[in-house]
């Protein structure tokens, strides 16, 4: 991979089926990870280790992990979400090393999300490396909800952002993730934020967890790579959303994703075509899904052939 392109982290088997009340089999959820990989994607969220009573969508967390695993994904970087110790030792045990730990950088939302304040979930991350002891390739990835905005609190500061990102770093954490959760951040917001983190934080991978709750997605996901971000997140068919942040819709479609980066020659590594069959795979599995792609919808453009005036000579080209 060169320097220019860009990595997708495909988060529709936790984010985007989080927001899905019906529970999906996990021999479905086991099917899309298959063909997600199989058309190129190479870094997955797969699974959220909450409580099951919240998000009842995850109850077969352990499951999932265990069979993926057994798959052995070869060259798939494969995470989970946790919002917690418990949610930490349940992914280890199910033999997951990669676990991306959600908090808020809003008071507000962490406690409705998480039902911790900021300081106890931090707390709660000290007690996760501390498993390192017993787990040492545990990685583990924070992901900052709510840092272009919260449902309750409104706009989130930049510098709010860089101090949780300071403690993160002194505990020694170098991939962080930077989320926002409700769409309300906008392209000029998006480069300044990442490029200050980028700036003061020169050692860390960062990425970014975008939503197109107001059409910005692409927009904000455009910024953030023009600042040097290389990992951006997208869920297939755009779907997506925090049942705990109201007003959160999808995250931004990764075919949508791959269309920009492609066209514009940045190498995403991902068959578009592959990939779109995925999203069609689980509309037919799941017919009352509600997509919201761009390319899912019209495809790419296939020009029709010129027009002569007199008709006689039209070439059809692809
Ligand atoms: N996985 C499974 N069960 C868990 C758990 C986890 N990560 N964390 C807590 N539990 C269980 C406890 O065992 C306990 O079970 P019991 O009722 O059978 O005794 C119950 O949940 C309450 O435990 P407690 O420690 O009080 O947790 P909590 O009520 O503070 O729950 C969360 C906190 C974060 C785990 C819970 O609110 C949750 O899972 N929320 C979902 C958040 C989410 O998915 N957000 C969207 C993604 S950003
Ligand atoms: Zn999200």
């Amino acid at each position: 991979m060169d320097e220019s392109s860009v990595t997708l982290r495909e988060v529709m088997l936790r984010d985007g089926l989080q927001n899905i009340p019906e529970f999906i089999s996990t021999d479905v959820k086991i099917e899309l990870f298959r063909l997600i990989a199989a058309s190129g994607i190479r870094n997955m969220e797969i699974t959220s280790f909450v409580n099951p009573k919240a998000v009842p969508q995850f109850q077969d967390a352990a499951r999932m992990a265990q069979a993926v695993l057994q798959m052995k994904p070869e060259g798939v970087e494969v995470s989970a979400l946790v919002p917690n110790l418990k949610g930490a030792q349940n992914a280890l045990e199910s033999g997951m090393r990669n676990l991306g730990f959600v908090m808020s950088v809003s008071e507000s939302h962490n406690i409705n999300n998480v039902r911790r304040t900021t300081a106890e979930s931090i707390d709660e991350l000290k007690k996760i490396l501390d498993l390192k002891e017993n787990y040492p390739d545990l990685n583990i990835r924070v992901g900052m909800a709510t840092v272009f905005g919260c449902p309750f609190e409104g706009k989130i500061k930049p510098r709010v952002t860089l101090n949780f990102i300071r403690r993160f770093y002194d505990l020694g954490l170098r991939d962080i993730s930077l989320a926002d959760t409700v769409g309300f951040g906008n392209p000029k917001e998006v480069k300044e934020t990442c490029a200050l983190c980028l700036t003061e934080f020169p050692d860390v991978t960062f990425s970014i967890h975008l939503h197109n709750t107001r059409g910005l997605g692409l927009a904000n996901s455009l910024a953030a790579y023009e600042t040097g971000i290389r990992l951006h997140d997208g869920a297939i068919g755009g779907l997506g959303g925090c049942p705990f942040a109201p007003g959160a819709k999808g995250n931004t479609s990764t075919e949508d994703l791959i269309f920009m980066f492609e066209e514009m020659d940045v190498k995403t590594g991902v068959n578009l075509e592959e990939l779109m069959e995925t999203s069609r795979y689980f509309k037919m599995v799941k017919n009352n899904v509600c997509y919201s792609s761009s390319i899912l919808e019209v495809g790419v453009p296939v020009p029709q052939g010129a027009i002569t005036k007199d008709g006689s000579e039209q070439k059809w080209s692809i």
